[in-house]
């Protein structure tokens, strides 16, 4: 009969084991690819001793195609609990040396038990994903494990924030779960994501691609916005992913960490009041102006490659964490077009969905148009965009630089879409249009009616001027109390701060319904 000293021995040597996974061998090939193992990944990311695994002995049930022989502890994901910087989250990281991490029953299984924790008792949830997809030997349950994940990252959405990092490719099954989520953080060259992969792809569509062609960092973080966050790493991935929550409340009924600052809420920003220039056609550089509002000048930036003509990110405020959205000058004149509406209102509704106020900072000519954009449906994804900020109750301080016209206007958090504070710059243009185009739609037979050039260019300059004076102006939206106050620049730090200290008492509700019909 073995001793309790030989029973503590095998649970010694069974955890050692379990903790090889797929064994040395696979292990030594992931380092070969330059990825880190699931075990180390979560060394990395969650606070030093503060894990705690569970379900390390589950193994699967399947006997198809010899898998009864195919057998090993933990079945190819590492779960449990943790924290970073000593608040408490959940985690899985599947392991790619057994089965490629691929989904079986018993994963899924293990996956949903730490997603029904962290719902229960309201921490975020973290999952690092590294896997072939469906267990090809498993058929239908396989499938049925990720719908019973799609279900819990459905439910759990709004309710604590759900990350996602890909550290390894993510073929079918395996990229469902991480768009469901609200962050997704790509590592550049060693991860992959599609619905299926380049064989696939050529035996179905005779394209032929490469894997990061098809579906690499660089694709999904700046040409399909899959991916919110790309980094060189996957040490630079994990930090991406602690940073990130660092600004987000551990569920929605929190609010986000206070952090500490010594710089002064009062600080002036000289620089602002030299900012615009003279000519309105010329650009500058709207990271110039977060920078020098906010905390430190530290800005943690969400799809920093994709849509660049709007900026979103989180910084702080005095402290406060807060979600920066903000129309880009420098990219396509800041004009909104389908993908820049597509990825501030998702930004918008992932800060509304957990307390974090919205700062907007306004430059904006219009929609874009024109056939790309009409045939693309700018109409349904733009008004997601002013949906988003029509139906935010959490405090929504609006300042406009310079341009905001038209329906743009309306759209980036103005007054009537339940802006709290609207400030507005001198520099400030609201108007249904620009002077160019009202002069055209408003005159253009009159002055096409005048013989003679010089005449004409002097009719058109005469309207252009009448229209800058009543409208290129933020007096005119300040007249009908549609802007809070005119403000200096250099002073747009402090007046945001002191706002969102006023808002922080903030409640406001919108009707009962089941849910709403937004347009997606
Ligand atoms: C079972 C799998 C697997 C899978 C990989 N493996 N994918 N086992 N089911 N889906 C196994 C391999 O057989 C191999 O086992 C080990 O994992 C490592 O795989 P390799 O191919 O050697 O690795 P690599 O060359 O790095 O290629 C990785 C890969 C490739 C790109 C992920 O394995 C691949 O293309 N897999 C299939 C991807 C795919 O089409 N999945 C879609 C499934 S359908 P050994 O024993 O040799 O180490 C799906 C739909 C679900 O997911 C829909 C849900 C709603």
């Amino acid at each position: 009969m073995s001793t309790q000293q030989d029973k503590i021995k095998e649970l010694v040597e069974r955890r050692a084991a379990a903790r090889l996974g797929g064994g040395q061998k696979r292990i030594d090939a992931q380092h070969q690819k330059g990825k880190l193992t699931a075990r180390e990944r979560l060394d990395l990311l969650l606070d030093e001793g503060s894990f705690e695994e569970f379900d390390m002995f589950v193994q699967h049930h399947c006997t198809n195609f010899g898998m009864d022989r195919s057998r090993y502890d933990g079945d190819g994901v590492v779960t449990g609990m943790g924290t970073i910087d000593g608040r408490l989250v959940y985690v899985f990281a599947q392991d790619f040396t057994v089965n490629g991490g691929s989904m079986s029953e018993t994963m899924a299984q293990k996956i949903c038990k730490v997603m029904d924790m962290a719902v229960r008792n309201g921490a975020p949830f973290i999952g690092i994903n590294d896997s072939g997809g469906a267990r090809i030997q498993e058929g239908i349950n396989s499938l049925a494990g990720y719908g019973e994940i799609f279900e819990r990252n459905i439910l759990a959405s709004g309710v604590i924030p759900q990350i996602s990092g890909i550290f390894g490719p993510c073929a079918g099954g395996a990229v469902y779960s991480p768009a469901l989520t609200d962050f997704t953080v790509m590592i550049k060259d060693t991860s992959y994501m599609f619905l299926t992969g380049p064989s696939v792809v050529k035996t179905v569509t005779g394209e032929v691609v490469t894997q990061e062609e098809l579906g690499g960092a660089g694709v999904h973080a700046t040409k399909s916005g899959v991916a919110h966050f790309a980094a060189e790493n996957e040490e630079e991935g994990l930090e991406t992913i602690k940073a990130l929550l660092s600004f987000l409340p551990s569920n929605n009924r929190e609010q986000a960490p206070f952090a500490e600052t010594s710089d002064p809420a009062g600080r002036v920003c000289d620089n602002l009041n030299e900012i615009i220039p003279d000519n309105p056609t010329k650009p500058y550089d709207m990271y110039q102006v977060i920078g020098s509002i906010v905390d430190d000048g530290a800005f943690l930036e969400v799809h920093q490659s994709w849509a660049k003509n709007i900026i979103v990110g989180f910084a702080h405020m005095n402290g406060r964490s807060t979600g920066i959205v903000a129309n880009q000058p420098k990219v396509l004149a800041g004009v909104l077009d389908i993908n820049s509406s597509r990825k501030a209102a998702r930004f918008v509704r992932f800060c509304d969905a957990f307390n974090i106020p919205l700062v907007t900072l306004v430059d904006v000519p219009g929609f874009l148009c024109g056939t790309q954009q009409e045939y693309g449906g700018i109409i349904s994804h733009g008004v997601k965009l002013l949906y988003a900020y029509g139906e935010a109750t959490v405090p929504k301080v609006t300042v406009t630089l310079r341009k905001s016209y038209g329906g743009a206007h309306i759209t980036m958090g103005c007054k009537q879409l339940r802006g709290d504070i609207n400030y507005a710059w001198p520099s400030a243009n609201i108007a249904v249009m620009g002077a160019e185009g009202a002069v055209e739609i408003l005159y253009s037979k009159e002055i096409q009616a005048i013989e003679d050039p010089v005449e004409q260019a002097r009719m058109t300059e005469e309207k252009k001027s009448e229209y800058n004076d009543l409208f290129c102006n933020p007096y005119n939206a300040a007249r009908y109390g549609f802007i809070d106050d005119i403000i200096e620049p250099r002073n747009t730090r402090f007046r945001i701060i002191r706002a969102l200290e006023q808002l922080a008492g903030k409640k406001q509700t919108n009707p009962w319904k089941k849910h709403d019909n937004q347009p997606l």
